[in-house]
């Protein structure tokens, strides 16, 4: 006869559950696996402002009069009293191939003290601070009836003030033709508070015809580079570690339709040379942020690119046919590579070297289009290997991501070859998160392609991140958000022997109204101001405390999430706890192996209310917070607060 075995809940009711010993055990016996050194990274592109009126610090909206056709959009007259003027689009009268227009000034009535001119209100306004050099340029040219000066001022925006000024020689008869560029730097001097309620002004005393191209006005850059972006965001995006970005997108690669693509190539030199294009979130790209400078971006944060490269196929269904159709956008790709990574002695490191970076960047990943599971004509894989072929043969070395992840049906991945990394993302509730957390990466295939998560979000309103509903949402996530990030993090962290590197994304959200697409997003800002959300705060904590081994941990009888790592060398462990849950939850941690504890350890906490968050007018009502923790070994209890994120640093006796 077989005994049948009880479960011991049923043999012993309640009373079992009731003796539950909440219980982490962590094997430092040997390493499970090796961390990645890039798990940790960004994933960028233009959307929600994130470059014009975000980190790009050009400060001029419309700066080449591109933005709409018809009017120009973000400019306004200027007329003093009893001053006369109009102003308007003049494609006639381009300022280059690039740049098919420029605004043309008539000036009919002008005189001292009664100026009148042109003005641009930036986007969602100009920060001004005192003291703080403000660099302008612009071409100009006259009709010949002209021979006055310019004035370029900062001043507030309904010309009451003004913050700094300088005067500019006009063009003069002998210049009546031909574009000249003026450049003038403007210091403020009476700004007792730095104000965004600023804009900038191009004004005469005297009549006549002048028109304008490319008017810019930079503040002062992150490191001072030219053409550069700005300080308080790049900072916050250093400070969070990164190993990688991943860009030029996102759907701003593909572009909705082909000619909309991110095409690198029109992105590089002068600025006047740039034409800039359609962006698919719903305006235009100035493409002052173009390849080079994604370059500098990284090499500033210390991070390694992440090439995505065009690859025939655009957000409204358009593709390429694989095969010869296909090869000018994979030469394409090529060319974009030998840019990036080629000697300064090839065709397109030359042009790199000739921008001012000789030496090469490096790089690892090329990633092939993305999210071309939405291809429904079914053309990626051969589209996909027709590109892995090509890269293989020139650059053996490099490793290429496929944009089809396992979290797709077979009949949308890549079939014919196996590729080295699946990009797979993730757009979940907080919920679904939390329970992915527990398992998604467990079970994958060690012998099969390595995985990116190249996009991934918590989302806790009832709106998806991409209905435009959600847009009457605060721009980005609150604690409850964060819980779910983090709880996801665990999940990656753990399985960083396959996952090569993660980011989250969108990255950045201009705040302002009318400026966002999606939400939620990891930092926000203004002209003036800067925030990170609850899960920045989150992601900062993981990747700036993060160890080279993979140490396993079994968790019993709790509902705290958990992951750690271990530094080889110092034997510093860094443990991460996740409590989903609404109550505070202790938990005993067992070391098992590895070298005895130190009785005084560290403790980053990072918790609040669910709906706790930061804005841009409170950006620090949840922050981390540091405690040292005392009586540390082996079986020590650790009470992990509700809704908390720990990161608890134990270093080795
Ligand atoms: O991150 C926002 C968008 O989400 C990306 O552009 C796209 O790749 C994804 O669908």
């Amino acid at each position: 006869m077989k005994i049948r075995l009880l479960p011991l809940v049923l043999l012993f009711g309640v009373a079992s559950m009731r003796d539950a010993n909440p219980t982490i055990v962590i094997d430092a016996g040997s390493p499970s696996g090796k961390v990645s050194p890039t798990l940790y990274g960004l994933m960028t592109e233009e959307i929600n402002h994130s470059y014009d009126g975000g980190l790009y610090a050009e400060l001029v909206r419309n700066r080449a009069f591109l933005d709409d056709k018809t009017s120009p959009a973000h400019w306004s007259l200027v007329q003093g009293d009893g001053a006369a003027a109009s102003m308007a689009l003049d494609p006639a009268q381009p300022l280059s191939q690039a740049i098919g227009t420029s605004l043309r000034l008539e000036v009919t009535k002008a005189s001292p003290g009664h100026e009148a001119g042109i003005a641009n209100e930036g986007y969602w306004g100009i920060p001004v601070r005192n003291k703080a050099r403000y660099q302008v340029s612009f071409f100009a040219k006259s009709a010949g009836n002209f021979t006055g000066a310019i004035v370029v001022s900062l001043q507030n925006a309904d010309g009451t003030a003004r913050y700094a000024s300088a005067s500019l020689q006009g063009p003069t008869s002998t210049l009546t033709t031909a574009w000249k560029r003026y450049e003038v730097t403007l210091v403020p001097e009476t700004v007792v508070t730095p104000t965004a309620n600023a804009r900038l002004t191009l004004t005469t005393s005297q009549p006549g015809t002048i028109w304008f191209g490319l008017v810019s006005l930079f503040p002062p850059t992150f490191k001072g580079q030219a053409n550069g972006f700005r300080p308080d965001l790049m900072q916050m995006l250093v400070d969070m570690n990164p190993k990688f970005l991943r860009f030029p997108g996102g759907n701003y690669l593909e572009g909705d339709q082909i000619a909309d693509r991110f095409e690198w190539k029109k992105t590089l030199g002068p600025l006047a040379e740039r034409p800039g294009h359609q962006a698919p979130w719903g305006y235009r790209s100035t493409d002052g942020l173009g390849l080079y400078e994604f370059l500098l971006w990284c090499e500033d944060m210390g991070a390694e690119p992440v090439l995505a490269v065009y690859a025939g196929y655009s957000l409204k269904g358009a593709h390429v046919e694989p095969g010869p159709d296909l090869q000018p956008y994979i030469e394409d790709a090529l060319d974009e590579i030998e840019y990036v990574s080629g000697p300064a002695s090839s065709t397109w490191g030359a042009a790199r070297a000739k921008a001012g970076h000789p030496q090469p960047f490096k790089l690892t990943y090329v990633e092939i289009g993305n999210e071309d599971w939405f291809d429904k004509s079914g053309s990626y894989d051969k589209r996909f290997a027709q590109f892995n072929e090509a890269i293989k043969k020139r650059h053996p070395q490099l490793q290429v991501i496929s944009t089809v992840g396992f979290e797709h049906p077979v009949g949308q991945r890549v079939r014919s070859l196996t590729p080295d990394v699946l990009d797979e993302h993730y757009y979940l509730p907080v919920d679904q998160f939390v329970k992915k957390a527990a398992t998604q990466y467990e079970t994958y295939d060690r012998k099969g392609p390595k995985i990116f998560v190249g996009e991934w979000g918590a989302y806790e309103t009832p709106f998806e991140p991409w209905n435009a509903k959600s847009r009457g949402e605060a721009p980005t996530p609150n604690m409850r958000a964060a819980i779910g990030d983090a709880a996801w993090m665990t999940q990656m962290e753990k399985n960083s022997d396959i996952i090569v590197m993660h980011c989250y994304a969108p990255l950045l959200v201009n705040v302002s109204p009318g400026a966002r697409q999606w939400r939620p997003n990891l930092i926000g800002y203004d002209a003036l101001r800067v925030y990170g959300s609850p899960s920045y705060h989150a992601i900062k904590l993981f990747s700036t405390h993060v160890g080279d081994e993979i140490l396993k941990a079994a968790a019993s009888d709790t509902a705290v999430l958990v992951s750690v790592t271990r530094d080889s060398r110092s034997g510093l462990l860094h443990v991460k706890l996740v409590n989903p849950g609404d109550a505070d939850a202790p938990v005993q941690i067992d070391v098992n192996g590895g070298r005895a504890l130190a009785a005084a350890a560290t403790a980053i906490t990072l918790s609040g209310a669910a709906d706790a968050t930061n804005s841009i007018d409170a950006p620090n009502s949840v922050v981390p917070v540091t405690s040292r923790v005392a009586g540390v070994k082996s079986g020590f209890t650790y009470t992990v607060p509700a809704r908390g994120i720990v990161v608890l640093e134990l270093p080795a006796r």
